[in-house]
């Protein structure tokens, strides 16, 4: 028999990004099927007492963009009294895309990043960037720290200055990033594979968000659909994962995860990102997800309260 906590657990969000978490309702009613008692809460709400929940699940406090030090600190104090999931040392480490050159380390393929730390020369950086990767027409350049992709920018090779424009204005809140741009993604999109437990759970395709005239979309629910991820992708995802859990010293598998790939030109795949932190989960494409997710999630605090 399976014995549930009696505190409640609280799904973490914000006021701004509730109504844009398309997982929660889902999540939600799946808690409510095994019995499992949940309150959303807003991580910017000072009146929570966070002690009385078995655990705190981080859904969508996505406002820490814009208030990092803020998220972290906060992140540290409910780790103090409660079970935070993920736990603050994944949370710390995968809010930063730094941790693609750790990827790389463990032998995982991710697309081929260069890091821009800020006082280093822009211009010189993308020139030698450019130079690097000669059969790339165009590149990406992004922030180490963010989502939505905001501030994800696509430069033709003919445009240097402009993007060594965008690296020094990007230089201004931190550290960034720059990629070839792999044009398999506005042929088929992205795959993004979705983790409970250490097992796969479901994919989607998401389109391409980067437009060649410059706009630059949002991931809505419009530019995903299911798919099945291939095996290949399904191996490079599962690497991630076991790479993560090697690197930060976990003892067990990381409670939800979910791994962005885009096929390179020889159509390996490679990582974009491993959202590891809050990530969207693209439940009402899998809508048996949301109970794999509830499961996983109640097991995680049997194991804990035995
Ligand atoms: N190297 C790249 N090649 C092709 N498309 C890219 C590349 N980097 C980013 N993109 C596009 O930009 C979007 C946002 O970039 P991503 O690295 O996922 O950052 P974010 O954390 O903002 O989601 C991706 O979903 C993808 O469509
Ligand atoms: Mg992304």
């Amino acid at each position: 028999m399976v014995i549930r906590p009696v505190r409640p657990v609280a799904l973490v969000t914000d006021e701004e990004s509730l109504p844009i978490d398309w997982d929660m309702p889902l999540l939600l009613k799946a808690c409510e099927v095994i019995g499992l008692k949940t309150d959303v809460r807003s991580w910017e709400d000072a009146d929570v007492d966070w002690s009385r929940y078995s655990a705190v699940l981080l859904r969508s406090p996505w406002t820490y963009v814009e208030r990092l030090p803020d998220f972290l600190d906060w992140c540290g104090r409910i780790t103090a009294h409660t079970l935070l999931l993920n736990p603050l040392s994944v949370v710390r480490w995968s809010l930063d895309k730094r941790y693609l050159a750790d990827l790389a380390a463990h032998g995982v393929p991710v697309v081929p990043t260069a890091f821009v730390e800020p006082g280093e020369d822009p211009s010189r950086a993308v020139r030698e960037f450019l130079a690097a990767h000669p059969r790339s027409e165009e590149i990406v350049v992004k922030p180490t720290v963010g989502a939505y992709s905001k501030n994800v920018q696509r430069f033709a090779r003919s445009r240097e200055a402009e993007a060594a424009g965008h690296v020094a204005r990007l230089h201004e809140d931190g550290a960034v990033l720059m990629q070839p741009y792999l044009p398999s993604v506005d042929r088929h999109g992205e795959t993004d594979l979705i983790y409970f437990d250490g097992a796969y759970s479901h994919a989607i395709r998401k389109s391409a968000m980067l437009m060649a005239d410059g706009t630059v979309n949002v991931p809505t629910l419009e530019s995903r659909r299911a798919r099945d991820a291939g095996a290949d992708e399904r191996a490079v995802a599962s690497a991630v994962l076991d790479a993560a859990a090697s690197h930060l010293g976990l003892d067990r598998p990381l409670l939800y995860g979910r791994v962005d790939l885009i096929r390179g030109e020889d159509g390996a795949p490679m990582v974009l990102e491993a959202e590891l932190c809050e990530p969207s989960l693209s439940l009402p494409f899998a809508e048996e997800g949301a109970l794999r997710f509830a499961e996983a999630l109640a097991k995680r605090l049997e194991w804990r309260s035995g």
